[in-house]
């Protein structure tokens, strides 16, 4: 028989975007450049007018308010607010405006990140990351926002995502500029982490009110393939890239290995108020050749797998929430979803993972959020539409927005705060 999983009083339930995968003509970020080079998008698409949430996002959000949710976090478009380096568009400003005001009016509260993969064009051109500048754009992109939008947004995250920026940019090479390059990789991972801190502080400074900050970390469940000393150490260097290097950085206030060797940072250490964690997977890691000295091990072909491919692994998601204990932060869960042709496989993968949450909880983690990724269906990046990770299909030419069975599952559970005890005797053993 199964048994109600409550969540505590406030507990937030949503879904995650990003301004690029679900708006629609970000023209000016470099993103939308290397899409229209031909060939680097896998299924051929490219993100072109995408859900077209730019228009639509009242509609959108109106929908997610019948299916339960209490909250929504989507992401800034920077090279829509500065397409050119100092010039601001107050029209795109107004824009978002529009969109919290939107939000706020249907009864969902806002999670607003700042930086999620895209950079304008001429960011880009100057070396994007691993630019000097970086650090000094990022704050003064950070306070324009807090000031223009003030009030209207309770909780900001800073950066999507930190340590696929440079793995994807500068190491593996498929996100855009697409180079395999570690002294590039460790020069972004440096200055990833100095605005970590520097846009912390900039919004604080420059919000009228007491916003709660964070930066939204994407942890990796890392497991050494075998009990060899080579494969343990692998594994500890490909986590302290992935884990340590940001949350005992911000922690510290210092740049820790691979990209430093433990400088102080004047202004970083302890720059966050809660934890944004995005979880999908693990990874089991072996002592290999190449530059880190270590590479992934794919699933076994008998687990459940994800169309990207990724192993489901409920238990790694636990794991990772109590190692955040440490660190004396509430943590926000700002993604996990699963790219499926299957929704029935998303419902249950939704209700697992959700008791992972709940026993966290049990367990004393202080974790106040649930936000899905994602809502519609939309441009997976370097993987294009092929990938759906959706609760929303959007079908036809007009892009008709079709709830799917996962998202009534998740309508039941956001309305119960629990996972009910119907749920959990459907889904969990
Ligand atoms: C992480 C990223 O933040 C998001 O942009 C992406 O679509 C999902 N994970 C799924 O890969």
């Amino acid at each position: 028989m199964g048994e109600a999983l409550k969540f505590p009083d406030g507990f937030y339930w949503g879904t995650a975007t990003a301004s690029h995968q679900v708006e629609g003509g970000c023209r000016n970020n470099q993103w939308w450049a290397w899409e229209q080079e031909g060939g680097n998008i896998k299924d051929g698409t490219t993100s072109g007018i995408a859900c077209d949430h730019y228009n639509r996002f009242d509609e959108d959000f109106a929908l997610q308010r019948e299916l339960g949710h209490n909250s929504h976090r989507f992401s800034i478009e920077w090279s829509r607010i500065e397409p050119e380096e100092g010039r601001w568009d107050g029209k795109e400003v107004d824009h978002y405006k529009r969109v919290l005001e939107s939000l706020h009016k249907h009864g969902l509260t806002p999670f607003v990140t700042l930086h999620h993969f895209t950079n304008p064009i001429w960011f880009e051109d100057q070396g994007g990351w691993t630019s000097p500048k970086a650090p000094d754009l990022l704050e003064r992109f950070a306070g324009h926002m807090a000031k223009e939008l003030g009030d209207a947004v309770p909780f900001w995250l800073t950066i999507n995502e930190p340590p696929v920026l440079p793995a994807a940019s500068y190491i593996a090479g498929v996100h855009p500029p697409a180079k395999r390059d570690f002294r590039l990789a460790m020069k972004a991972a440096k200055n990833i982490l100095l605005s970590l801190g520097r846009m912390h502080n900039a919004i604080r400074a420059n919000a009228p009110h007491k916003p709660i900050i964070g930066p939204v970390i994407n942890m990796t469940y890392v497991m050494p393939a075998s009990d060899s000393d080579d494969d343990k150490e692998a594994a500890q260097s490909f986590d302290q890239y992935w884990n340590g290097y940001w949350l005992d950085g911000i922690r510290d206030g210092i740049i820790g290995p691979p990209a430093g060797d433990g400088e102080s940072v004047d202004g970083l250490k302890g720059a966050w108020d809660i934890i944004g964690l995005n979880y999908y997977s693990r990874s089991v890691i072996a002592k290999a050749g190449g530059v880190m000295g270590l590479r992934q091990i794919p699933p076994p072909m008998d687990s459940e797998r994800s169309t990207m491919g990724w192993e489901v692994y409920p238990e790694g998601f636990y794991q990772n929430m109590l190692r955040l204990k440490q660190y004396g932060k509430p943590v926000y869960i700002t993604e996990n979803g699963i790219g499926t042709d299957d929704d029935g496989q998303r419902c249950s993968y939704v209700v697992r993972h959700l008791r992972e949450v709940h026993r966290a909880i049990q367990n004393g983690v202080d974790v106040r959020s649930y936000l899905h990724w994602s809502s519609t269906d939309n441009f997976e990046w370097a993987e294009g539409y092929r990938q759906k990770f959706g609760l929303i299909a959007t079908e036809g030419d007009d892009l008709k927005r079709v709830p799917k069975p996962s998202a009534y599952v998740f309508k039941e559970m956001a309305e119960a705060n629990a996972v009910t005890e119907g749920l959990a005797e459907q889904y969990l053993e």
